[in-house]
């Protein structure tokens, strides 16, 4: 690991100890061994664009050295920011660790004086939805069809 990397070390609610640090090119295996377990549609070459494109924008969490789960934050063309995927590896969900690295992903945007964020998210994903609720977005329209198996999306916002 980079020396100079800013590293945040997060108690959850749930009780376990994470760390929160900027994504480095070798995490790219565990960000898809997650993403793939997750069904999320992406693929290495996106986040490594997406990564180049704006480097403090992806965030990992890690338990005793290993990459748990990630964020990726992108800037709109109306400079909102954007959640474009976040993914917790399966053995560690429902323990705060998505609710984390959400609010260290907020901190990142309100750091650049970024006003909103926004997200698009499965009308199934009720569990997504539910944390994204939690932490104050709101539904503000649908996307029919918008991925790839026909599915809509629901959109939501929050202010930061
Ligand atoms: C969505 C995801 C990132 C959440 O990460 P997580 O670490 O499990 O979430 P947290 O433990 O921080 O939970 C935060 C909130 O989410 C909701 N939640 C989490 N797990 C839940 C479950 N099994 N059932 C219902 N709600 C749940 C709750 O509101 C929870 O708050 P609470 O613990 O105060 O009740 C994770 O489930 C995941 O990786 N899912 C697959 C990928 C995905 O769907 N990504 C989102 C695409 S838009």
């Amino acid at each position: 690991m980079n020396e100079n990397m800013k590293v945040i070390t997060v108690r959850t609610a749930k009780g376990i100890v994470i760390k929160i640090r900027n994504f480095e090119m070798p995490d790219i295996r565990r960000v898809m061994e997650i993403e793939e377990e997750s069904f999320l549609d992406g693929d290495a070459g996106l986040y490594l664009e997406l990564y180049e494109e704006w480097p403090e924008g992806f965030l990992v969490a890690e338990k005793e050295g290993e990459l748990i789960g990630f964020v990726v934050l992108v800037l709109t063309p109306e400079g909102e920011g954007r959640i474009f995927a976040i993914a917790v590896d399966s053995r560690y969900r429902g323990r705060g660790v998505g609710r984390a690295l959400l609010k260290t992903a907020f901190n990142v945007l309100r750091k650049r004086k970024i006003g909103y964020v926004r997200l698009e998210v499965r009308v199934s994903n009720q569990i997504a939805q539910r944390l994204y609720r939690s932490v104050g977005f709101m539904e503000i329209g649908f996307i029919p069809f918008y991925y790839k198996n026909g599915e809509g999306a629901i959109v939501m916002r929050k202010v930061l």
